[in-house]
């Protein structure tokens, strides 16, 4: 029904992902496939439902009204199994001030925070930047399929009175299982360690996984989360600054309501909560086939990758739009690979050193774009690299 084949030019729109490109790679042309944002349009339904928004011609302060809420809480229920209320969601502009809020309120100068690299690096800086204690707790890659090193997680449990959850993960692509997740929630418990589950690419699921909510699992592991949503990853809406903090616990709640409260924040962006219910309103058909088409790309990747290369490997994508490349058996240094990608190849990945412990020898390439820029980044890496 949806038309994710079109190319549409994304230059000079202040968009981060190409008009920036001078300034990240010191090269201008690179075809870019950092930045996770999509390069398919917004779906109509959300289009029509700001325009229709902005032809009224006051854009006054606003309030969230209760169709907004009751659209997160039906999308929540239908597609990832879980019942919420409507007291439980706290506005945040963005999910990584909504994790910096947090670190805030639940936690003191100097007190461990544990995270699972390599990870989406801002998770670090939430840490380091709040004068917090960076405690390490690395995935283990199995193959290519990384997982939870619970012994360790234990040992960090003991010192910390938080982690920093991503799920599905970003950057080596694992939808957790319930099993996963009830034992990492478990251990945090245990140990009386505040879990934020930064659930933003909870929609972005490949076909024949499933999203399992960390808070879902059990109330003694929703009264320990904080549970991060946003529609922005999965209808494109970043730049609308709309997303929500999820928190059944009613004392932390309240602590975290304070914060948003002094700094007056909860106002928000009219046309974010305008396109935020329209997507979760009326995006189901649009997202599924959006993740068929992802699905694709990464599929020709893939094979791509496996026939014509013998030192690229991808790791299985599970959940997002963020493939995990490893270059490791290239045999070159870092500095080596970044610069062959953007100097010889014109390729602009993520990379991979940047997510941390673990992230080197590795890049991160944004499958949400039309099949043609994905065979051309191909090519591109099959002229140098092949
Ligand atoms: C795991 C994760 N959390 C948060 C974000 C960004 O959230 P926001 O733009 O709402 O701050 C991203 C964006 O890539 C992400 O991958």
């Amino acid at each position: 029904m949806y038309d994710f084949d079109k190319v549409i030019p994304r230059d000079n729109t202040a968009c981060v992902k190409y008009d920036l490109r001078e300034a990240y790679f010191n090269k201008s042309d690179v075809l870019p496939m950092w930045v996770a944002d999509m390069d398919f349009a917004t779906p109509e339904f959300i289009r029509e439902a700001v325009i229709q928004r902005a032809n009224h011609p006051i854009y006054g302060y606003s309030f969230r009204a209760d169709e907004y809420y009751h659209s997160i809480i039906e999308w929540l229920k239908n597609r990832w199994s879980w019942n919420i209320e409507k007291d439980w969601i706290l506005y945040s502009p963005g999910i990584v001030p909504g994790i910096n809020f947090a670190v805030q309120s639940f936690t003191q100068p100097g007190d461990g925070i544990i995270v699972q690299p390599p990870v989406y690096f801002p998770f670090f800086d939430a840490v380091k930047s709040n004068g917090r204690r960076l405690v390490r707790n690395l995935l283990v890659n199995n193959n290519g399929r990384y997982e939870f090193d619970y012994d360790d997680l234990e040992r960090a449990a003991k010192e910390s009175a938080m982690i920093l959850l991503s799920s599905p993960h970003n950057p080596v692509g694992r939808c957790w299982t319930r099993n996963e997740l009830a034992k990492l929630g478990d251990i945090c418990r245990k140990h009386g360690v505040i879990i934020i589950s930064d659930e933003i690419h909870g929609d972005l699921i490949m076909p024949g996984y499933k999203h399992i909510p960390l808070a879902s699992i059990a109330p003694e592991i929703a009264d320990v989360t904080v549970t991060c949503v946003a529609p922005s990853k999965t209808f494109n809406l970043a730049g609308l600054a709309t997303s929500s903090m999820i928190i059944s616990n009613e004392e932390l709640r309240g602590r975290f309501k304070k914060l948003l409260d002094e700094l007056h924040i909860s106002g928000g962006n009219l046309f974010g909560a305008v396109a935020s219910q329209a997507g979760y309103e009326h995006g189901g058909t649009w997202l599924d086939e959006l993740m068929q088409y992802v699905r694709n790309n990464y599929d020709f990747l893939e094979s791509s990758l496996k026939r014509d290369f013998t030192t690229i490997e991808p790791v299985i994508l599970e959940a997002t739009y963020l493939a995990w490349l490893d270059f490791r058996k290239t045999g070159m240094k870092d500095k080596v690979i970044k610069d062959t990608l953007i100097q010889k190849c014109g390729l602009g990945f993520s990379h991979g050193p940047v997510f941390g412990e673990g992230g080197g020898g590795f890049q991160r390439i944004n499958l949400a774009a039309p099949r043609v820029k994905i065979e051309e980044a191909v090519d591109r890496l099959k002229a140098v690299f092949d």
